[in-house]
C-alpha cells in the first residue's frame, strides 16, 4: 500500500435525515457521509469523498440486509446532531459534533462508548477515520495475524496474499477487517468491535505512532465501519456475526480428522494410507487430494493413469468411513484441448487487463486465467464444473491459491515449483460485485476474491445436493467467509514458533467470526520432529478443523511416521476429538445460532478477569473446557492459568480453585486440560470415523462445582433436515443440593429425530464413592448394568436405560 496524503479533516456544514435510522451529513467539498442506527445498536458510518456513498454491499455478497432502527435525528445543545435508539436487541445514543466532524457513541447512563474521528479524504481516493482509545485497551481480532493475542502497538495491512512462509510476516492469506477492543472499566470491563467494511487493501495503525487513537485506511470505495456494542466480548461476536454471518453447522465428518499431503499421488498410495489408517485404529474421517490427483493441474479433471477409476476408489473408501476433499485451485490452465478452459474462453469468465486483453498468470497448472467471480454467471458457471467430481463421490471442496496466488516467473525443479515474482494484477479489471454492470480495479475488490469463489462452490454444493451440509475449506478470505467456507491459516512451518503462534493466530480468527478454523497439524514446511508432531497434535485435534497437512518432499506426516510412541500419542488425541464429538457439535450448533466461537480466548469466558486478556498460550474449547497445551521444545511441565471457579483436570479428576496459575506435570503423552466446574459434558465412546456407531453413543461426564443449565441436540450428523427442525433436544440441568447432594435432571426428550434406544452413561468426575445413588428418588444398586453404579478410577460410574422420559439422578453426597 502507498502513503497516501490526506486533505484537512472533514467539517459538518448542516444535516438532513436519511430515512429510518439515519442522518446525511452535509461535510462540504462534495463529500457525502450518512451516520445509521441498526436494530442491534450498531452504529455505522458511511463517508466518501465524491457525492455518492459507498453502496451497499450486502445484498452483493449475499448478506443479511442492514436492518434500520427507527432513531430521528435532532440538534442538540450546542448545535451537535443527535440520535438515539434503544429496543430489544440494543441500544445506541450517537452525537455528532459538526467542527471538525466526530462520532461520540454513548451508553445509556451517557457515559462515553466510542468516538471517531479525523475523517480525511486522499485525492486518489483513499479515505482514513481514527477511533479514540484509552490507554490500556487492548484490541484482538483483525483476521489472520501472526504475532500475540493483543495488537495494540501494531500496524496490520489486509491484502489478501500468499504469504510464502515467512514468520511475522504481514498481510497474510485472508483479510478481515475487523477488531474487538476490550477496556477494563474499575474492575469491569468492556468491548466493542469494529468493521472497516471495505474490499480494497486497508491498513490498521493499533495505536502504533498514535498512542490515542486506532488509525484506519482504506484504499479506494469510500469509508464504511460499523461500530458493534458489548459489552462482553460476545455480545460483540454476536452483533459482528449477525451482520456479516455465520458458520452453518458442519456435517459432523468435517469434524472428524483430515488427513492430507502434498499430495497422495496415485490411487494406490490413497489405498494404502486408508488401509494403515483403518489398520492401525487412528480416528480419521477425511482424505485430502491435493494438486497431483489432476492431470496436470487442470481443475476439474483427474490423472487417468494415476487415478484410473475416481468413482470405485471413491466408493471403496467410502465403505470403509472415509469422505474424500479435493482441492480446486482458481487458476484455469490455458490449453486449447481443456474443455473446462475452452468453455470458460467461450463465455468469458475470465478477468481481463483494463484495456480488453486476456490477463494471464503462472499457478501450478502454468499459464492460466482466473475466472472473475464477482459475475453472478461467472459463480454459476464455476459450480457447474463440480458436477464430475460430485458424480465420482467427492464429499467436498478445498478452494486453494485464492488470494488470488500468482507468479510472472518460476524455476521448476523437477516436481518443485519455485515463483519468482509475484503476479502482476495492477491492470487487471473485474466486474464491480456491487453495481454489477461496472468495471472496477481488481485491486480495489481484491480482498474478496476467495469470498466469491468459496461462495460460487458452496452455492453449487448446496443446490447439487440440498440434502447434505456442504464441507469448503479456503485458504483466503474476508468477512464473513465462514459462511461458505472453513478456513485454515495456510503455508505453516513444521517449527516450535509455527505450533505456538497457531493458538493467538487461530483465537483471533475465531474472534473475527471464523469459527471453523485450524492451522495445518505438523506444519507444511520443512520436516516435523516426533515431539513437535505429538505436541502439534495434542492440542490440532482440538482445533475446530483438525487436518494433517505437510509439504511435497517433507518427512512424512501420517500420524504413525514418527515411531510407537508417538503414534499411540496421535491415536489418543485423536480418540479424544471423537469422545468430545457431541460437545464439539454443540459448539457448532452454538455458533450457528449466536456466532460464538468454537475457540475462544480466556477473556471471552472470563471477561472481568484482568489476567485473562495476558493469557495467549492457552485457549477455551467452548465455554467447559480449558487446554493448555505444550508448545516448547523439551518441556515437560508449565503453568497454567485457571481463572475464577473450581477446575478438574480432565486426566486425573483432580480439583483446583480458581483464579490460581498452578505449574502441572506435561509428560510427551499428555497435554493438559481442564473443565470448568458445573459442566455436564457430552460425549461418546470413540469412533474411528462419524459413521460408524460408538458403544455408548451418549455419555454425559459431570463436572461438579456450579450449577449448570444446558440443552442437549442429536440429529443425524449429516443431513439438512435439522434445519427443518428434524433434531430431538434434552434439557439438562446439574443442581447442588442441600446436604451435598449432586441432582442431574434429564428432561424429556422432545422432536422429531428417532434417537434409537440406548443405555446412558452419567460419569461424575473426580468423585469417591457415594453413601448412595438415586435414579427418580429410588436408591439403584452398585453393580454396572442398568440401572446401577460403580466407582473407579476416581469417578461414579451411572447407568440408566435412556427411554426418552424425564429422569432425576442423585449422588449423596456429591464429591
Ligand atoms: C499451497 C497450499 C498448500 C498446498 C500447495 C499445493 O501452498 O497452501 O496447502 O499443499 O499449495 O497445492
Amino acid at each position: 500500500m502507498k502513503e497516501q496524503t490526506f486533505a484537512s479533516e472533514t467539517v459538518v456544514s448542516g444535516w438532513k435525515p436519511a430515512g429510518p435510522g439515519a442522518v446525511r451529513l452535509d461535510l462540504g467539498r462534495g463529500a457525502a457521509c450518512e451516520v445509521s442506527i441498526a436494530r442491534d445498536g450498531a452504529v455505522r458510518l458511511r463517508a466518501a469523498a465524491g457525492g455518492t456513498l459507498p453502496l451497499d454491499p450486502s445484498d452483493a455478497i449475499g448478506r443479511e440486509a442492514w436492518r434500520p432502527s427507527s432513531a430521528e435525528p435532532y440538534t442538540g445543545d450546542g448545535g451537535c446532531v443527535l440520535m438515539r435508539f434503544e429496543g430489544p436487541e440494543g441500544q445506541a445514543a450517537v452525537e455528532i459534533g459538526g467542527d471538525p466532524l466526530e462520532i461520540r457513541v454513548r451508553e445509556r447512563d451517557g457515559s462515553p462508548l466510542a468516538t471517531l474521528s479525523g475523517l480525511a479524504f486522499s485525492p486518489c481516493g483513499a479515505a482514513r477515520i481514527a477511533l479514540e482509545t484509552v490507554s490500556g485497551e487492548r484490541f484482538f481480532g483483525f483476521g489472520e495475524k501472526c504475532g500475540g493475542l493483543d495488537k495494540r502497538g501494531r500496524i496490520l495491512r489486509m491484502r489478501s496474499q500468499d504469504a510464502n512462509l515467512r514468520t511475522g510476516s504481514d498481510p497474510l492469506y485472508a483479510s478481515i477487517p475487523f477488531f474487538l477492543a476490550l477496556r477494563d472499566e474499575g474492575g469491569r470491563s468492556r468491548a466493542l468491535g469494529l468493521l472497516l467494511d471495505a474490499f480494497a487493501p486497508s491498513r490498521f495503525d493499533v495505536a502504533k505512532s498514535d498512542e490515542d487513537r486506532v488509525w484506519m485506511e482504506t484504499t479506494a470505495g469510500g469509508l464504511d465501519v460499523t461500530l458493534f456494542p458489548g459489552p462482553r466480548p460476545a455480545d460483540v461476536v454476536r452483533r459482528f456475526t449477525a451482520r456479516v454471518g455465520r458458520t452453518p453447522l458442519p456435517p459432523r465428518w468435517a469434524l472428524g480428522h483430515h488427513q492430507s499431503r502434498y499430495s497422495y499421488r496415485s490411487e494406490r498410495e490413497v489405498r494404502r494410507i486408508a488401509r494403515q489408517i483403518r489398520r492401525r485404529g487412528i480416528p480419521t474421517d477425511v482424505i485430502h487430494l491435493d494438486i497431483d490427483y489432476m492431470h496436470g493441474g487442470r481443475v476439474f479433471t483427474w490423472n487417468a493413469r494415476r487415478f484410473p477409476n475416481p468413482s470405485r476408489l471413491l466408493r471403496d473408501l467410502a465403505a470403509d468411513g472415509f469422505r474424500v476433499v479435493t482441492i480446486v485451485d482458481p487458476g484455469v490452465k490455458v490449453d486449447r484441448d481443456y474443455a473446462v478452459f475452452r468453455d470458460g474462453r467461450a463465455r468469458d469468465v475470465f478477468c481481463r487487463n483494463a484495456d480488453g486483453s486476456p490477463y494471464t498468470l503462472l499457478v501450478w497448472p502454468k499459464t492460466s486465467m482466473l475466472p472473475d467471480f464477482n459475475r453472478p454467471e461467472v459463480r454459476a458457471w464455476w459450480g457447474e464444473q463440480h458436477a464430475p467430481l460430485l458424480d465420482a463421490g467427492v464429499s467436498g471442496i478445498w478452494n486453494d491459491m485464492n488470494e488470488p496466488a500468482g507468479w510472472q516467473r518460476e524455476l521448476r525443479i523437477g516436481r518443485l515449483v519455485v515463483p519468482l515474482e509475484a503476479q502482476d494484477m495492477s491492470r487487471v479489471v473485474q466486474a464491480d460485485p456491487v453495481a454489477a454492470d461496472q468495471r472496477v480495479p481488481h485491486e480495489s475488490v481484491r480482498n474478496l476474491y476467495a469470498l466469491q469463489e468459496c461462495r460460487a462452490t458452496r452455492e453449487f454444493l448446496e443446490a447439487a445436493q440440498p440434502e447434505r451440509r456442504a464441507f469448503v475449506l479456503s485458504r483466503s478470505g474476508h468477512a464473513g467467509i465462514q459462511r461458505h467456507a472453513a478456513l485454515w491459516t495456510g503455508d505453516n512451518a513444521s517449527r516450535w514458533p509455527h505450533l505456538r503462534e497457531s493458538l493467538p493466530m487461530l483465537l483471533n480468527l475465531s474472534l473475527s467470526g471464523v469459527a471453523f478454523c485450524g492451522a495445518d497439524i505438523g506444519g507444511f514446511a520443512w520436516s516435523c520432529s516426533p515431539e513437535l508432531y505429538a505436541r502439534w497434535i495434542q492440542i490440532g485435534a482440538l482445533y475446530p478443523f483438525a487436518r494433517t497437512h505437510c509439504m511435497l518432499f517433507a518427512r512424512r506426516q501420517e500420524p504413525w511416521s514418527f515411531g510407537r510412541r508417538v503414534e499411540a500419542i496421535a491415536k489418543a488425541a485423536l480418540e479424544l476429538r471423537m469422545r468430545l464429538m457431541p460437545y464439539l457439535e454443540s459448539l457448532f450448533r452454538e455458533s450457528e445460532a449466536t456466532g460464538a466461537p468454537v475457540w475462544r480466548p480466556l477473556f471471552y469466558e472470563f471477561p472481568d478477569d484482568p489476567a485473562a486478556p495476558n493469557v495467549e498460550d492457552q485457549v477455551m474449547v467452548g465455554p467447559a473446557l480449558l487446554a493448555a497445551p505444550v508448545v516448547e521444545r523439551g518441556a515437560r511441565e508449565r503453568d497454567v492459568y485457571l481463572p475464577a471457579g473450581t477446575w478438574t483436570s480432565f486426566a486425573s479428576g483432580a480439583r483446583f480453585a480458581g483464579p490460581v496459575t498452578i505449574r502441572v506435570a506435561a509428560p510427551l503423552e499428555s497435554m493438559p486440560l481442564f473443565v470448568r466446574g458445573g459442566t455436564v459434558l457430552p460425549t461418546r465412546t470413540p469412533v474411528r470415523h462419524a459413521g460408524e456407531t460408538p458403544a455408548e453413543p451418549l455419555v454425559l461426564e459431570v463436572f461438579p462445582g456450579a450449577d449448570a443449565d444446558t440443552l442437549l441436540v442429536e440429529d443425524d450428523g449429516e443431513s439438512t433436515d435439522y434445519r427443518r427442525g428434524v433434531v430431538a433436544r434434552t434439557p439438562i440441568r446439574l443442581f447442588h443440593r442441600a446436604g451435598n447432594r449432586l441432582r442431574l435432571e434429564l428432561g424429556a426428550r422432545v422432536g422429531s429425530f428417532p434417537v434409537p434406544a440406548r443405555t446412558l452413561r452419567v460419569v461424575v468426575r473426580g468423585s469417591p464413592p457415594p453413601r448412595a445413588v438415586l435414579l427418580d428418588a429410588r436408591p439403584i444398586p452398585e453393580r454396572e448394568t442398568p440401572p446401577g453404579f460403580a466407582t473407579r478410577d476416581g469417578s461414579v460410574h451411572i447407568l440408566v436405560e435412556d427411554d426418552g422420559r424425564a429422569h432425576a439422578i442423585e449422588v449423596d453426597p456429591a464429591p
